[in-house]
């Protein structure tokens, strides 16, 4: 029995933020965050609109391009960072939304890796014979993090008044992580079919000892009290990245975990037909790909329209090259994946 994947949708909302806009209310200029980043553009949900609601809106579409009815959904696995409410978790909201059956639903907190840990669950759950249907979600607000009393709503046409020196000054102090981010989902059916299409070898891996090198410092259960008028002040809600000491995480782990899965399936690097990278950096995905020794064709990538949209990324993307149909039968893909834990991974695919 193979888990395949019979559907998928996207849930992307309505703001393009381009690098320019940026620009209006901090320090920072389409050339840098092009140059560092390959970033153009970004998509912003509007305010009141949740994870949840963008996942609602890619696993609508992903269950009907399945063929199937939400009724016939076994299980759901709602991967995200940016969750609606610390609880309960999106995926009770997600089954209530979409009207499931009363059907467990998971919540998963792997942040870039969060569809990779996914595919795993599901493919063991589909392996074990436990269920023979699930939705794989990842989506995320990232927006809700940006300080919005610093301006933030300009950037979405709510309001045209002018940025203070003293707002832009502050925007700036936290210019190297909010570029980065847009809000945007992707979901997935996933089927118990037999064939040679399906999941192969994943391989996960999870390095505690640099947590610290993506980490959320506010609204934490160890603060007294959990969240604080003061942490909003200090900026504590905005995630603290040590950019650098990722990036080379990211170019190295990626394709040693790739070679890892290959060598598990008795298949050359260079007979992958494509490599899905996680949307962080086009740095990055390059770094990786030429240290694969890919040609570019090989390795396909979105950053440049929606930024990084963490557990998005992957299934947004595996999206978007189906509906441009760069997925032919027999293909040997592969999804990959680096971020905060950290965790990191890699997925062998057969369309
Ligand atoms: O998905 C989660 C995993 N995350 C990642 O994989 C991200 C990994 N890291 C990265 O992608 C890169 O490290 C960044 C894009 C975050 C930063 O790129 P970098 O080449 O490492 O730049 P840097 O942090 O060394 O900053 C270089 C300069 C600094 O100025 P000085 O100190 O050289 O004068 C920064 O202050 O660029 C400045 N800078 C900016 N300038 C304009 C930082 N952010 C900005 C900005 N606009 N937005």
């Amino acid at each position: 029995m193979r888990s395949v994947i019979t559907g998928t949708g996207i849930g992307i909302p309505p703001h393009v933020v381009t690098n320019e806009a940026l620009a209006r209310i901090m320090d920072t200029s389409d050339e840098w965050i092009r140059v560092r980043s390959g970033i153009q553009e970004r998509r912003y949900a509007e305010p009141g609109q949740g994870s949840t609601d963008l996942g609602v809106i890619a696993s609508r579409q992903a269950i009907a391009d399945a063929g199937l009815a939400p009724s016939d959904i076994d299980v759901v696995l709602f991967a995200t960072m940016t969750p609606d409410f610390l609880l309960p978790g999106n995926g009770p909201l997600l089954q209530a939304a979409l009207g499931l059956r009363d059907i467990p639903t998971f919540d998963i907190r792997q942040q870039c890796s969060g569809f990779l840990y996914g595919l795993e669950l599901a493919d063991l759950f589909i392996q074990s014979g436990r269920y023979q249907r699930v939705l794989l979600v990842g989506a995320e607000v990232h927006t809700a993090f940006m300080p919005w009393h610093l301006g933030w709503d300009t950037l979405i046409g709510q309001s045209n008044r002018e940025i203070t020196e003293a707002e832009r000054a502050e925007n700036t102090t936290v210019r190297d992580r909010t570029v980065l981010f847009g809000d945007g989902a992707g979901a997935v059916v996933i089927e118990a079919r037999d064939g040679a299409s399906g999941l192969g070898t994943i391989r996960l891996h999870t390095d505690g000892t640099g947590a610290g090198v993506l980490t959320m410092p506010g609204v934490s259960f160890k603060r007294r009290p959990f969240v604080s008028h003061e942490q909003i002040r200090a900026g504590e809600t905005v995630p603290v990245m040590s950019g650098k000491d990722v990036f080379r995480s990211a170019v190295t782990l990626m394709p040693q975990v790739i070679r890892e899965v290959c060598e598990a399936s008795g298949l050359a690097v260079k007979a992958l037909d494509l490599v899905l990278i996680h949307q962080a950096n086009l740095r990055i995905i390059e770094g990786v790909q030429k240290a694969l020794g890919l040609p570019p064709e090989k390795v396909p990538h979105n950053i440049e329209r929606y930024g990084n949209t963490t557990a998005a990324t992957l299934p947004i993307l595996f999206h978007e090259c189906r509906q441009q149909g760069l997925l032919r039968p027999g293909m040997n893909i592969v999804f990959t994946a680096l971020g905060s834990g950290l965790h990191w991974g890699a997925a062998l695919y057969c369309v």
